[in-house]
């Protein structure tokens, strides 16, 4: 660790250095509130098994893993093949300790996450996508955060719709600020509601994954809610794509009172 400062030791000080951390660093990305809010739906709703698709400069994959440290079960995994880390560097080095800055991506991410005392729950896998990773366990939070155009939402869901767990939620970031890929969104999901799936949603689902597909389609309600934030900037959006079984109750299931 090339990091001077030590693990927080409370949540209360873990929400403040990373509050420091992401209004220093947020704003590279735009995820400075967007971390928060999935820090408190974490808190809020366990899903235990997330995975990050971009993990940017760790903003939102350290609010994550620190709301599963303060519930104490689940892990969050986070993919980037370092892409921006060289030009992020070199336009913004002030963002970074001198230590950070001799550090390749693989470092700096481990650099954070000793910072932070998340070894247990933040998983930082350095490679490119596509290819995506089959997951060993079901997904309850899936954050797509590299890529938004409206064939590779497809892909994505195409992959990743199939390894979702019953009740989970898939959030892309920037799509619902993108004409295409907002309409796309809005064509699917009534789609998968009326329990069809469209073609060019099952020709990129991988062969083996077809049946799981069309099993989850029959038994889910999807849920399609666009947030935008009243911000003077571009990609300023999450489309939240919530999957829940068909039932007469919401989920995660707690008992009505
Ligand atoms: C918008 S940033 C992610 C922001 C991050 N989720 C956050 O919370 O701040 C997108 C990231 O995707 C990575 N990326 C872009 N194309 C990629 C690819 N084909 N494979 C893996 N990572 C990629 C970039 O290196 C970049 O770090």
């Amino acid at each position: 660790m090339t990091s001077e400062s030590i693990p927080p030791e409370s949540a209360a000080e873990a929400f403040g250095q990373l509050r420091a951390f992401s209004e220093r660093i947020g704003p590279v990305y735009g995820t400075e509130d967007w971390a928060v809010f999935l820090y408190a739906l974490v808190k809020m709703q366990a899903p235990l098994n997330v995975l990050e698709l971009g993990t940017g400069l760790g903003v939102t994959a350290l609010w994550v893993a620190q709301a599963l440290k303060e519930i104490g079960a689940g892990k969050i995994w986070t993919i980037d093949n370092g892409q921006d880390w060289p030009e992020i560097l070199g336009h913004s080095p002030e963002l970074f300790t001198a230590g950070q800055r001799a550090l390749d991506f693989a470092g700096y991410m481990a650099d954070l996450i000793g910072q932070f005392g998340l070894e247990n729950q933040l998983e930082f896998i350095g490679r490119a996508m596509p290819p995506y990773p089959a997951m060993e366990q079901k997904l309850d939070l899936l954050f797509s955060d590299f890529r938004h155009g409206p064939n590779d939402i497809l892909a994505i869901l195409g992959h990743f719709l199939p390894q979702m767990a019953a009740s989970s939620s898939v959030f892309i970031d920037s799509a619902s600020t993108s004409f295409p890929s907002y309409a796309l969104l809005e064509l699917l999901v009534p789609q998968l509601n009326a329990g069809k799936v469209p073609l060019m949603l099952l020709s990129v689902t991988p062969a083996e994954q077809q049946e799981a597909l069309r099993e989850q389609v029959r038994s889910s309600r999807y849920t399609l809610m666009h947030m935008v934030e009243r911000k003077a900037r571009v990609q300023n959006s999450t489309a939240w794509l919530k999957i829940e079984p068909v039932d007469l109750r919401p989920y995660p299931a707690a008992p009505f009172h």
